[in-house]
């Protein structure tokens, strides 16, 4: 056998991806053999790229926009996340070379929070998630999975979030909101999640006031460049428990590594402060 385990992550642009850092800082925490390589690929390039990494003995690979929907046809099986999320952020291949496509998302934002927010009760109230794209999926997934009452659903764009909460099979439980009502819909929630690149470094801040959030309301978000996004700090100046976006970048990728590299690995603050410096 060979104990030289290969993964890497697929996507374009990857150059700044911290998940080679991420792989790799765990690879050698844990005494382990192998490496994960960032491997730039266009869309043309896709199927070529994967038969190398089989050809090559690859044990999976992560991957990232703009592949997460059409690797989906190239894999052998979806794992019951994906099917429902209908996105593929992780691949094992297996000694005969197939591929199974899984979805860590959901996990990663999960953990995130447990970690973040220990004491919070995702049954104790309605989640507002902000946009309406393929990270929106894998949280309103992973909120219906943890039992959330009920999740109003607004993006700029209405009727993605239409459509987005009819195609789920839990529809009664997912409210799409029209963004300029978003405010009024705040009263009620325990948990507020922006989903959508606005606050990000080099993008205008989330368009959104927070005074009618109850004071114990939870806010995230999944921005994690800066750490402290503006919709983090309005919810902090409120005086309500913030979750930054860091963790579930983190949290995300301990399945996939376990999948590779059979250890379960631990996120801690020395790696928060290697992958935020
Ligand atoms: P991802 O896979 O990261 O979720 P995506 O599928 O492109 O990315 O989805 C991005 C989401 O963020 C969309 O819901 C988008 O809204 P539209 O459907 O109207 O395009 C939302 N979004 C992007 N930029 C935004 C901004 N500046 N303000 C509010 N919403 C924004």
């Amino acid at each position: 056998m060979n104990n030289n385990i290969k993964a890497g992550l697929i996507g374009h642009p990857v150059g700044h991806s911290k998940s080679p850092l991420i792989h790799n800082y765990w690879i050698k925490k844990y005494g382990l053999k192998g490496n994960y390589q960032a491997i730039d690929t266009l869309p043309d390039a896709l199927e070529d790229t994967i038969s190398r990494l089989k050809d090559e003995g690859f044990a999976g690979f992560n991957i990232t926009v703009p592949h997460k929907q059409s690797v989906m046809r190239l894999c052998d099986k979806l794992d019951e996340t994906a099917t429902r999320i209908k996105a593929v952020n992780t691949v094992r291949i297996d000694e005969n070379g197939h591929l199974t496509g899984m979805n860590t998302d959901a996990f990663g934002f999960i953990q995130n929070i447990k970690q973040h927010a220990p004491g919070f009760d995702f049954t104790s109230g309605p989640a507002i998630v902000l946009g309406a794209g393929g990270a929106a999926r894998a949280i309103v997934f992973a909120l219906l999975k943890e039992g959330a009452p009920q999740i109003l659903l607004t993006n700029r764009t209405f009727e993605k979030a239409q459509a987005l909460a009819q195609e789920t099979l839990t529809y009664e439980r997912i409210e799409p909101v029209p963004w300029q009502e978003k405010e009024s819909a705040l009263k009620e929630v325990s948990l507020l999640v922006n989903t959508t690149p606005a606050g990000m470094a080099g993008m205008p801040p989330l368009d959104i006031e927070l005074e009618n959030l109850p004071p114990s309301a939870l806010v995230h978000d999944i921005v994690y460049a800066p750490m402290m996004t503006e919709l983090l700090e309005k919810g902090e100046r409120l005086g309500n428990p913030v979750v930054t976006g860091i963790g579930m970048l983190l949290h995300q990728a301990r399945p996939a590594f376990a999948e590779w590299f059979g250890v379960m690995p631990d996120v801690t603050p020395e790696l928060e402060e290697k992958v935020l410096s």
